[in-house]
């Protein structure tokens, strides 16, 4: 069972207060990207916060043939840039107790049988936490495998961690889903969207559910529109293996973006409970105005980069990159507008946006606001006002930004725009990363920041069409290409619905 919702103490950092059990957190795919990372920084971070149990074990599980030394000397490595005081290194000391390594293949039951042992000999009844931070093509493999060996039912409690994307489409998410409950009951799935457990993601939470100066002004009386950018200017990396088979839509569209509309779009919940949060978020993905066929090309839009200049050096191409295909006709960039049916948002545009190879990495919401009805300072120098702009930047940048009219000093009646700056971190504060608080929400049972199924189900429906009609297109029409380092295709410029609107780029 859920604990009662942790989330009203992460929006007022009451976290110390939760209780510490003992756990043995297994990772799948620990010498994998993910791993070192994500999952070993994070465990990390929440080591030397003193927030996991004494007795909390880690247990590598991974395919290379290491001995207990070498995954030691892996996870160094892996945090080699956060060690540097005589402090953080008497911690990762303590750190480097908690490993054992458990080699095996994936398919390989007798690895699994070996790791049921184990841990039957640690303590029998215990937390487990089972960490699939694998590809997608093997997670029925050790989902079946911890069944045969009956990790699934251990004694104490165990919990399982899916990564996304959560299948490739709607049918492969139900077929996922449905080989996890014939292993594990919904209390025990954790499927994971890192985004949401960004700290200025939860501030979101805070931002519209603690403030009544902003509740009045969120909907369609007020907001002309909302545009999501999720821009990296990074390009594939090493990861074309996984990527080129997925795409920018599926890879965070479906869910990293979606995610972040359903939050800003949600009614406020009857209490922070996980069901209660999860119950608005998906009323917000059923609204969501259906894109017919014939509809798509006005309402979503891709493209793929081609070689450019990003940091002032020169970037290669995607085809260019390893272990892409020559002819691939992967979207790296995506562009999509949502209509979101209710009374609260009808006819109000939601225009998401995400890319590799873009300009600057920038994650952020700009929510601009309607024009005041009477324009009574069109006889003064000022003529025209420009409107309010609400900017909440998500990431490198973390703050909240308010572009308000003021009167210029002076005789004049002329006026500028001021900003309303409001910085999430203040003095030596530091941020956290979205892991550490996803990771002891896992540890400690608290839902509410991982995606219930019906949500994952409603986000493939509103996506599929459009992925549906970009395949079609593959044999007839080129991919639109961008040049790395720019804002992506030129048609993501042109397709506003109002031609007074367009991307903010700028905080
Ligand atoms: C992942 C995607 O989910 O999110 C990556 O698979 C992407 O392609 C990453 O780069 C972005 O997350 P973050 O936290 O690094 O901004």
């Amino acid at each position: 069972m859920d604990t009662p919702s942790r989330r009203i103490n992460i929006a007022f950092a009451k976290k110390k207060t939760a209780k510490q059990q003992p756990c043995s957190f297994i990772i799948f795919g620990a010498t994998g990207h993910l791993a070192a990372t994500k999952l070993l920084p994070a465990l990390f971070h929440l080591e030397s916060c003193r927030r996991i149990a004494k007795n909390m074990t880690i247990i590598a599980f991974a395919r290379r043939e290491w001995s207990l030394d070498q995954w030691k000397t892996h996870v160094c490595d892996s945090l080699k840039d956060k060690i540097s005081s005589q402090q953080q290194k008497v911690i990762l000391k303590q750190f480097l107790k908690r490993f054992r390594y458990q080699q095996g293949n994936f398919d390989d039951l007798a690895a699994y049988q070996q790791l049921a042992d184990n841990l039957q000999c640690e303590s029998s009844c215990t937390q487990t936490v089972f960490y699939l931070a694998i590809k997608p093509t093997v997670f029925s493999t050790v989902i079946k495998n911890l069944e045969l060996t009956g990790l699934n039912k251990p004694c104490g409690t165990s919990r399982i961690v899916v990564e996304k994307p959560f299948g490739r489409d709607l049918n492969s998410a139900r077929t996922l889903n449905q080989l996890l409950h014939q292993s594990f009951n919904e209390e025990q799935i954790y499927r994971i969207d890192h985004f949401l457990g960004k700290e200025m993601v939860q501030n979101l939470f805070v931002f519209r559910f603690a403030n009544t100066l902003i509740e009045s002004l969120w909907n369609r009386n007020y907001i002309d529109h909302v545009e999501i950018t999720v821009a990296e200017s990074a390009g594939v990396g090493n990861r074309a293996d996984y990527y080129d088979q997925v795409g920018a839509l599926r890879d965070m569209v479906q869910n990293h973006l979606i995610q972040l509309l359903a939050v800003i779009a949600m009614e406020p919940p009857c209490s922070l409970d996980a069901d209660e949060l999860r119950d608005e978020k998906v009323k917000v993905l059923r609204s969501i105005r259906p894109i017919h066929s014939n509809q798509i090309d006005e309402y979503a839009i891709r493209g793929q980069y081609a070689h450019g200049s990003v940091d002032g050096e020169h970037a290669a191409g995607y085809l260019q990159e390893k272990d892409v295909k020559k002819d691939s006709i992967t979207e790296t960039f995506a562009a999509v507008k949502f209509y979101i049916d209710n009374w609260r948002w009808s006819d109000v545009p939601f225009y998401l946006r995400t890319g590799k190879r873009l300009t600057q990495q920038a994650s952020m919401i700009a929510i601009r606001f309607k024009l005041p009805p009477q324009q009574l300072f069109r006889a003064t120098p000022s003529q025209t006002v420009a409107p309010n702009w609400m900017l909440l930047s998500i990431q490198p940048e973390k703050s909240m930004k308010i572009e308000i009219h003021a009167k210029q000093p002076g005789l004049g009646m002329e006026t500028r725009i001021t900003q309303m700056d409001a910085s999430f971190l203040k003095n030596n504060e530091q941020s956290l990363d979205a892991y550490e608080t996803l990771l002891l929400d896992i540890i400690e049972g608290d839902r509410s920041l991982f995606i219930r199924f019906d949500e994952v189900e409603m986000a493939w429906q509103v996506i599929e069409p459009i992925l549906e009609h970009w395949k079609e297109k593959a044999t007839t029409t080129a991919i639109p290409a961008y040049p790395a380092g720019s804002w992506g295709p030129k048609e993501a410029n042109q397709w506003f619905s109002n031609q007074n609107q367009n991307w903010r780029n700028t905080l």
